[in-house]
């Protein structure tokens, strides 16, 4: 199955192979090929180059994309989309003058989740999910990372990702799963913190195990939640069954997690809403990618990752939607990405490659996504016709997508 795009204004985000992700001042730098085609051949691209080169064969399909942009689709490395119900009242509360933190504190926030994910049934939290799935995918994103957190028991966090184990069978979206039994303490653990990390290790771990559930591990390490020493604790654990950790840290407050979570080689550090000198060169020297969630930022009202002094001071970062109920109902990619650039003044460039590159690589799929790259996976946007990719995040409120594929087919 051969499907031919020709004409295509300007083809981004062009690499050879031996990218894995783009750091510091080459973040600045975004490969085009102006006036191009793009080959593919089933699932993956096979070919591009610029229109005088285009190979004259007869696809089973030919699109022409004149004055359109094409791009790899948005690798959304952070996200909690398998839930049940919405925190709607939260966000009122916090229209009223509540914070986060408070609405925790109450009970509300991520228990409030697991209360209403312990409830309902395997079948009830598939059908709620896969909606935000479709949704995401239409808004152009082509693989994405799916964290559990809202069971807090063993059936629960069992039940969640067995959700995210179907997604990815049933739908050509390429999709990662994270154990994040340790989002949060729940009420009969509150004083008794070493029982429920026992639990998480001695119990929740050997069956995702037995089962292949998860590519990943993650843990809340924030003041209040699961301290440096407890998320060491549960990194280890992950290393022993050969989980990666992803953590989310540093979002309200700096306690020398970065630098823990570096010591252990996890692969991603998320949130950064706050960052000390320290946390950057504890960066410097590692594999370890800092993943920004600006919508996290907008919507709760709380600082946005530092994204200036990160790449200026010679960072990666990746930019990731973080779609849950409590802190980014939304994972729309393009707001994300036009978010970065309005308020943490990431340049267009900068900020499509931390959704691409950068984003594949915080999911340990950048040999195989990220990039236009020969032999990649053919998960690609055709856009509406524009002026320039800058357009993307300036008109953030608009749908600028025309045409989605993935696994190289064109989706209805
Ligand atoms: O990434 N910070 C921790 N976890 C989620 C929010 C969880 C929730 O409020 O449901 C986050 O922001
Ligand atoms: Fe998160």
């Amino acid at each position: 199955m051969q499907t031919l795009i020709i004409n295509i204004e300007e083809l981004l985000q062009v690499r050879t192979c031996s990218v894995e992700k783009v750091s510091g001042s080459e973040m600045a730098h975004l490969p085009t090929l102006k006036n191009a085609f793009l080959l593919i051949e089933n699932d993956l691209i096979a070919s591009y180059g610029v229109m005088q080169d285009c190979p004259k064969i007869n696809a089973d399909k030919t699109i022409d994309a004149d004055g359109k942009i094409v791009l790899p689709s948005w690798c959304d490395s952070h996200t909690h989309i398998v839930y049940v119900g919405n925190r709607e009242q939260e966000f009122v509360d916090r229209i009223n003058g509540l914070t986060y933190e408070e609405i925790a504190n109450r009970g509300g926030g991520i228990l409030n989740s697991a209360k209403q994910l312990n409830d309902a049934s395997e079948e009830e939290i598939y059908n709620q999910s896969e909606k935000r799935l479709q949704e995401i995918i239409k808004q152009g994103t082509g693989a994405v990372e799916i964290k559990s957190g809202y069971g807090l028991t063993v059936e629960g966090e069992l039940k969640m990702l067995r959700v995210i184990k179907k997604l990815a069978k049933n739908y050509p979206i390429t999709i990662k799963a994270t154990f994040l039994g340790a989002h949060a303490f729940p009420k009969q653990f509150k004083e008794n913190h070493n029982g429920y990390i026992d639990l998480i290790i001695n119990e929740m771990l050997p069956k995702i195990a037995a089962e292949n559930l998860a590519h990943y591990i993650d843990a809340f390490c924030e003041t209040g939640y699961f301290s440096v020493e407890e998320t060491e604790r549960i990194m280890e654990a992950g290393i022993r069954y050969g989980l990666r950790s992803k953590i989310h840290v540093n979002q309200f407050t700096a306690i020398n997690g970065i630098a823990a979570c570096v010591k252990h080689n996890a692969l991603t550090v998320d949130h950064l809403e706050i960052v000390t000198d320290e946390d950057i060169m504890a960066l410097k020297k590692s594999e370890t990618m800092p993943v920004a969630l600006p919508s996290c930022s907008y919507f709760i009202s709380i600082p946005y990752t530092p994204a200036r002094k990160m790449i200026d001071a010679g960072l990666p970062l990746a930019l990731a939607s973080d779609f849950n109920p409590g802190t980014s109902p939304s994972g729309n990619m393009n707001f994300v990405l036009a978010t970065a650039c309005i308020k943490m003044k990431m340049t267009p460039e900068e900020a499509i490659n931390a959704a691409t590159i950068n984003g594949a690589y915080a999911m340990g799929i950048s040999e195989t996504h990220g990039s236009i790259t020969v032999g990649k996976k053919a998960n690609l946007i055709i856009t509406k016709p524009l002026h320039s990719y800058y357009e993307l995040p300036y008109s953030f409120g608009s749908n600028l997508i025309e045409q989605i594929i993935l696994d190289g087919k064109i989706l209805a």
